[in-house]
């Protein structure tokens, strides 16, 4: 089939990239002259784990294009993706809708035959409606059907993602829509459930999932806390709680709470929308309000151990919102770091991915290191912020010759906790009682 992929950011790009490598036609496009520039110079935009492989390997094979315009590739597409962004606005919240309608309007006159239009970007309910609605203004006569086919793919995964879906939620009544996409996703009808359901429900679904992952992750904090006062091992329990079928051990890992482009910003636009139809989400606004505060508290917890201490010096291993990528957006290690340097604490920093994208929004406060051993030189406090599994394999003894102090704060449960207090460590990590 002939695919168009309108955006070639995170969503975009990878579904692009793994529809061409279905064997489809896909011409990405994109308003940033830069970005076209460097993806028909084989230069890739985004970092993620096995997408440069199809990357070169669909454009070799003239199945994969990037183009500025979408006059030729709206008119000979199938299926036409809209995966733009759909930004916070920055008072209220709510979704910014203003790249998904833009796009709406300026495909519209390129239509041709009967086209599938699906929207990908994770956006309000009822903006299937409002597409449908600028589509038919802009080309009374066009045959089309708009349809939901939310994202699921993680940061760092998302070819892993896009190939080994959980499932794939389909938003549409219309019986020719749902005949073309079952023909898109055949590869994985044996393997996948696809689920067909109206519009509504699937941009429901999208929100529905990410608040409520952003939930669990939220209850594990607090269990954590309330394990801190207990006695309790969070660890433990939450083996415990994980093995009952219905609650699952996934995303029951306690830190200093989510970050990312999308957990804050979706949640935060559910909220919003349920405000507007007058429903009450109060889980989710206490998960909003609790994630938020949790990054100061961990802080707090970092900027105690420092507190008799001259001139503290602090290691922090990690900046990006988690492990596996080089994203800092909304990033908990990013705002721990921004609220210890309100204290006047020095820092070394070292993550193995996202050094510049740090550097872009802390600048000259902290000191960048080549790794995780120059980082800990003479640092009275080691603080570990970001889940990346290369630190489970740090050498900590001879950690523990390089740093001045002897504290850690694993803020993630990454480090061997009993081989660090054999060494002589104290070490902080959420949800475990310290002696
Ligand atoms: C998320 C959703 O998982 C994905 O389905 C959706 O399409 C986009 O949003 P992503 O933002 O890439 O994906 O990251 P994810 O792996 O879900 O982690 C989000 C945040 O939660 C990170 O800050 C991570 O460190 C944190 N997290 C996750 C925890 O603190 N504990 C956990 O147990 C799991």
């Amino acid at each position: 089939m002939k695919i168009c992929v309108i955006g070639t950011g995170y969503v975009g790009l990878p579904t692009g990239v793994g529809l061409a490598e279905l064997g489809n036609e896909v011409t990405c496009v994109d308003k940033i002259e830069s970005k076209i520039a460097d993806l028909n110079n084989g230069k890739l935009t985004i970092f993620e784990d096995g997408l440069e492989e199809l990357f070169i390997r669909n454009r070799q094979n003239g199945r994969l294009k990037f183009t500025l315009f979408m006059n030729e590739a709206v008119r000979e597409a199938d299926i036409v993706m809209l995966a733009v962004g759909t930004p916070p606005n920055p008072e209220t919240k709510e979704a910014d809708m203003k790249y998904i309608y833009a796009a709406a309007k300026e495909l519209a006159p390129y239509l041709q035959g009967y086209t599938v239009i699906c929207v990908k970007s994770t956006v309000p309910v009822g903006t299937g409606d409002q597409v449908e609605k600028i589509i038919h203004q802009e080309n009374p006569t066009a045959d089309f059907d708009v349809i939901s086919l939310p994202e699921f793919l993680r940061e760092g995964f998302a070819i892993h993602d896009f190939f080994n879906p959980d499932r794939i939620v389909v938003g549409t009544n219309s019986a020719r829509a749902k005949k073309i996409i079952e023909k898109l996703y055949e590869p994985f009808a044996s393997k996948t459930k696809i689920l067909f359901v109206n519009r509504r429900s699937s941009e429901t679904i999208k929100y529905a999932s990410n608040a409520f992952l952003s939930m669990k992750i939220h209850y594990i904090n607090e269990m954590a806390d309330f394990c801190e006062k207990s006695g309790a091992d969070i660890y433990e329990v939450a083996q415990g709680l994980g093995a009952d079928n219905r609650i699952g051990p996934r995303f029951l890992n306690p830190g200093p709470g989510y970050g990312g482009f999308c957990f804050p910003k979706d949640t935060n636009a559910m909220a919003y929308m349920a405000r507007q139809f007058g429903a009450e989400l109060s889980l989710v606004e206490a998960t909003i309000r609790g994630n938020e505060k949790r990054r100061q508290r961990m802080a707090d917890k970092i900027y105690a151990l420092a507190q008799d201490i001259p001139c503290p010096k602090i290691a922090v291993l990690g900046a990006a919102f988690k492990g596996g990528t080089d994203d800092c957006r909304e990033s908990p290690a990013i705002e721990i770091m921004a609220h210890l340097l309100k204290h006047n604490l020095q820092i070394a920093l070292f993550d193995p991915e996202a050094m510049d994208n740090a550097r872009k929004i802390l600048g000259e406060r902290v000191t960048y290191c080549a790794n995780a051993y120059e980082a800990v030189k003479d640092a009275d406090i080691l603080a570990v912020l970001t889940e990346w599994n290369e630190f489970q394999n740090l050498d900590l003894a001879h950690i523990r010759t390089l740093m001045r102090g002897h504290q850690i704060a694993d803020l993630r449960h990454i480090l061997n906790r009993a081989q660090a207090l054999a060494l002589g460590f104290e070490i902080y990590s959420p949800g475990i009682k310290q002696h």
